[in-house]
């Protein structure tokens, strides 16, 4: 026996405290649970069990499939389809929403989610994760088409991730706070380690993959600026920089360690309003990074008010520290 509290007593009891629960919330967590455990483990094996390198194949949005992005999505659904807590999902790997299949019942619940973020490290091992969020099905629908899904974040019920590090990690938020779970291999549970995330609301550390500057718009480029100008420039400190290009490994070290991580809008490709997906990596870290005291923002609205167009929209994303992703807003209103 642990002495911990595991994700599943965790998640019963913050159920008890919420009139005429049900359960399902609770069961829908424990099958996203069992997912990331099987995630874990292939991404753990690497090499060993022949998932690393590219699958051959395009997703919608253009990008070359790495074996374990597409590994990871069906994983994601087989452990999720069965159950009868969710009417549909929608994937950063799936061109369409994937209705729930007519042998199994559908429940309340949509879930959008990005089986294997930060694929591009998958090869050079370095962290991954997945990340997932939990709307409400709209009232009477059970054939929810795509446009059931296009409703702003600030109406998801739960929103997580899975890190796939030196230790897994599970990060929850259901709007009551953020709390990290830890792996523990040996009896196969995550466990309660990081009770109460907070953001600090200051930080010296910025993210920014410093290779797209050319295309950045004036705000950004000012900001970015007076950072590298350090203790001699207008913010009279020195700011130290990481890219790790995991969103989900990025996210993490803020909710620890504060920082702003910026993926804004530039000029590189104008049909794209900026790299990041709202539905499934926009949205849900907002919605933890808010939760843990942190802010998050195009540079112009807030993330969370945005009415999604489409599932696989695009957006800037700007979040982190509190005082430093509204001095870049402020930015952009000046
Ligand atoms: P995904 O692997 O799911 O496509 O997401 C990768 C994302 C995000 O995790 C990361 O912050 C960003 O892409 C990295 O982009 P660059 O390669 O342009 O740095
Ligand atoms: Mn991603
Ligand atoms: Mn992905």
């Amino acid at each position: 026996m642990h002495n911990g509290v595991s994700v599943t007593q965790f998640i019963i009891e913050e159920q008890r405290r919420l009139p005429g629960a049900t359960g399902d919330f609770t069961s829908l967590l424990n099958d996203i649970v069992s997912a990331c455990k099987v995630i874990s483990n292939l991404v753990n094996k690497g090499a060993l069990v022949g998932v690393l390198g590219t699958a051959g194949s395009e997703n919608v949005q253009g990008e070359t499939q790495k074996k374990l992005d597409v590994i990871t999505n069906e994983v994601f659904i087989k452990s999720n389809e069965w159950a009868g807590h969710l009417a549909a999902m929608a994937s950063e790997e799936e061109d369409d929403i994937y209705p729930i299949p007519a042998q199994f019942p559908r429940g309340k619940y949509l879930m959008s989610f990005d089986p294997l973020d930060g694929s591009s490290n998958i090869d050079v091992n370095i962290s991954v994760g997945t990340i997932f969020s939990i709307t409400r099905c709209p009232e009477g629908v059970n054939e929810p088409t795509k446009e059931d899904f296009l409703i702003p974040g600030n109406e998801q019920v739960c929103a997580g991730y899975a890190l796939y590090g030196p230790s897994t990690m599970l990060v929850l938020t259901t709007g009551n706070g953020v709390n990290g779970f830890t792996l523990d291999r040996d009896i196969g549970e995550f466990i309660l380690t990081h009770p109460n995330m907070q953001i600090p609301a200051d930080t010296r550390e910025f993210a920014i993959n410093t290779s797209n500057q050319r295309y950045w718009e004036a705000p950004v480029q000012r900001y970015v600026e007076e950072c590298l100008q350090g203790k001699e420039g207008p913010r009279g400190a020195n700011f130290n920089m990481r890219w790790v290009a995991s969103m989900v490994a990025e996210v993490h070290r803020i909710l620890i360690r504060g920082g702003i991580f910026m993926y804004p809008k530039d000029n590189k490709d104008p049909g794209k309003a900026g790299k990041l997906r709202l539905m499934y990596e926009a949205n849900p870290m907002s919605f933890i990074v808010e939760q843990a005291g942190g802010a998050s923002s195009t540079g112009r609205t807030r993330i969370l008010d945005i009415q999604p167009e489409d599932i696989h929209q695009r957006v800037p994303v700007i979040l982190g520290s509190k005082n430093e992703v509204e001095r870049v807003v402020s930015y952009h209103a000046e």
